[in-house]
């Protein structure tokens, strides 16, 4: 499995509810007019102050228990491609992509580029419909691969075609993508008449290889919190730090 997209059931849906309560509050801050419809911040908000914004909602979101609601909604799906020993990104990152704001925009990459494990998966989560331009893009595995060889023979950064309209994920609120960060992928200014709102987090196997040195930051405790164990590796682990097996 390279990438999914997930239609979450309607109770499912309703647990992301803290989180739209939560952007809509800070909106509404700075702006008592706002209607709570996100897709349209842009008409309540300027493009100076949408970071501003963005960041009180992330520190906001970040004091809750957020990992407790994202394994209500994926928990039995990831399990099933990683197995039931998880660790979770630290933090649940949000994404504001407001129409015609060129500040937050990521070309065409791979995060293994930045040192993220090609066996994490991401978790992209919109909160409001997302489709062409407002959306992210993503080249197919075949393609991905292909740019991944390329660059391992020129030794140089390769020239990367832009998206095409194909290349957008179309997603309805309710539906959420997960995807291998191998897969190349990106945004470009928002076209559209409407604003996207996603949230992003990164989990993998807890017996996913460990980063090597020169990636101290992307290690467990720093980049990765315990999102999931078993009781078999709990007991295994109980064994392994009673010192009997060194
Ligand atoms: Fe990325």
């Amino acid at each position: 499995m390279i990438y999914k997209i997930l239609k979450l059931p309607k109770k499912k849906q309703l647990a992301m509810s803290q989180f739209l309560k939560i952007i809509r509050k800070q909106i509404k801050k700075n702006n008592k007019k706002f209607n709570g419809n996100l897709s349209l911040t842009h008409n309540y908000v300027t493009k100076e102050k949408i970071n501003k914004i963005r960041i009180a909602s992330f520190n906001s979101i970040n004091k809750h228990k957020w990992q407790k609601i994202i394994k209500k909604l994926v928990f039995d799906e990831i399990k099933k491609i990683l197995g039931p020993d998880l660790l979770i990104q630290t933090k649940l990152n949000l994404s504001i992509q407001m129409p015609g704001d060129s500040t937050s925009l990521l070309p065409a990459h791979s995060d293994t580029w930045s040192s993220d494990s090609p066996f994490q998966l991401n978790l992209w989560i919109p909160l409001t419909n997302t489709y062409s331009t407002n959306s992210m893009f993503m080249f197919s595995e075949k393609e991905s691969l292909n740019l991944f060889k390329k660059i391992s023979l020129d030794k140089k950064i390769v020239k990367i075609r832009k998206p095409k309209k194909k290349d957008f994920i179309n997603l309805k609120f309710g539906q959420l993508l997960i995807f291998n960060p191998g897969i190349v992928h990106g945004n470009v200014v928002n076209q559209t008449k409407h604003t996207r709102v996603s949230l992003n987090v990164r989990v993998k196997s807890i017996f996913s290889p460990q980063p090597d040195d020169q990636n101290n930051d992307r290690k467990f405790g720093t980049y990765y919190d315990l999102f999931n164990i078993s009781n078999n590796t709990e007991f295994a682990l109980n064994i392994l730090k009673s010192g009997v097996l060194n």
